[in-house]
């Protein structure tokens, strides 16, 4: 009785042993894009020093689990544009060139913003305001030559970044301002002029709130019936604990998908630290004061806050892969927590844990609980 006892147990022993096995192989064995390879692209948004090597971890970490990435800043205007007569292309060539190498998807993030483009670009060389003649002239340039020189190389470009306000009308930016409504049109038009093949996409955060919503939809009708190329809609997903709801995400990803606009989540991270209330989107000219109850997770997340958000990605992700059909790309703003602008927006100095890598490179729990749900 006595070794029958025994056996049994070492057999339970030996089991437990395989399946914990089994679990530790499917898991830190798989990458994120390998785990989504037959759903959506998986992308990241990386900047110089990662693909210098001055983080040696992060290039190998990046060519493991993505397989698109975003220049953070590389190729916004004050980057790439910081003088009426020069472009600086290195930085962000080192970006693409490391994408060719390791066979990823390229995203041009972006030929026109409102944000990180310099007081220049909307002024005449004595500092008065541009024409709307003058300042379509400049946004052509910019774009030929940008796009242009990365003709072939970046596969998809965000075309216009955040150009719809919260309650679905035109933000009123210098852009509009100066040129009217049909500057998106020509930005459109224009980026189709320097690289005809490239994906042309309207890119926006909150976008998948109804009355946001309504804006970007009427948007992209309007350019489609103008025969206007635009082949996508990007969601940036500067999301939340507790939003946005995940119906609403439902809806706005089914709206997009039935004007026949392929859909990205661009910038995806979840906030888990309290917002100051009068910040309600990812506009990057809000900035708040610092408070130490503000910062409450300096010393680590707390286990409830981490289950929190495990649970939140599965969720969220639960939406993504039912709408697997339409969502071409999932990228996340960022390789891990350490280097996530969320440690620094809205709010200078916190220590925020948005991404589903901790600061030591390590996966977390919402990791494995991605893994699993691309499984299913
Ligand atoms: C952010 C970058 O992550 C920061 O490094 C930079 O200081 C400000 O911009 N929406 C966008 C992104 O489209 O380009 C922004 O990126 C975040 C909000």
């Amino acid at each position: 009785m006595k070794k029958i006892t025994i056996l049994f147990s070492l057999k339970i022993t030996a089991l437990t042993a395989l399946i914990m096995m089994a679990v530790a192989c499917t898991s830190s064995d798989t990458s994120l894009k390998d785990a989504f390879s037959d759903h959506f692209l998986i992308g990241t948004a990386i900047n110089g020093p990662q693909v210098h090597g001055v983080d040696p971890e992060a290039r190998p970490f990046i060519i493991r689990h993505f397989n698109s990435i975003t220049a953070e800043n590389a190729m916004k205007w004050e980057k790439i544009h910081p003088d009426p007569d020069r472009f600086h292309f290195a930085l962000a060539d080192s970006i693409v060139d490391f994408g060719l190498q390791n066979d990823m998807f390229i995203v041009g993030h972006c030929l026109l913003w409102h944000s990180q483009t310099p007081d220049w670009v909307f002024q005449d060389s004595l500092g008065n305001p541009l024409t709307r003649d003058a300042l379509l002239e400049r946004m052509r340039d910019h774009i030929l030559t940008v796009a242009g020189h990365y003709k072939g190389k970046v596969k998809g470009w965000d075309v216009v970044n955040e150009a719809v306000d919260e309650d679905g009308s035109l933000r009123k930016s210098k852009w509009l301002e100066i040129i009217g409504e049909d500057y998106i049109q020509k930005a459109f038009e224009f980026a189709y002029e320097a690289d005809p093949d490239a994906e042309l996409y309207y890119n926006d955060y909150n976008n998948e709130l109804p009355q946001k919503q309504a804006g970007v939809v009427a948007l992209v009708k309007d350019l489609q019936q103008k025969g206007v190329k635009i082949d996508g809609v990007g969601i940036q997903g500067h999301w939340h604990l507790d939003s946005p709801d995940l119906k609403v995400l439902d809806e706005s990803i089914s709206a997009y998908a039935a004007l026949g606009m392929k859909v990205m989540i661009t910038e995806m991270e979840v906030n888990v630290l309290p917002t100051p209330p009068e910040v309600y989107g990812a506009d990057i000219s809000q900035q708040a004061q610092y408070l130490e109850t503000l910062n409450p997770y300096k010393g680590g997340l707390p286990d409830s806050v981490q289950k929190q958000l495990t649970r939140r990605y599965a969720d969220l992700f639960g939406v993504l892969l039912k709408h697997r059909d339409a969502v071409t790309r999932v990228t996340f703003w960022g390789i891990h927590d350490g280097y996530s602008w969320k440690n620094n927006w809205p709010i200078y100095g916190r220590t925020n844990y948005p991404l589903l890598f901790d600061r030591g490179y390590q996966p977390k729990p919402a990791y494995f609980e991605l893994i699993r749900e691309a499984k299913k």
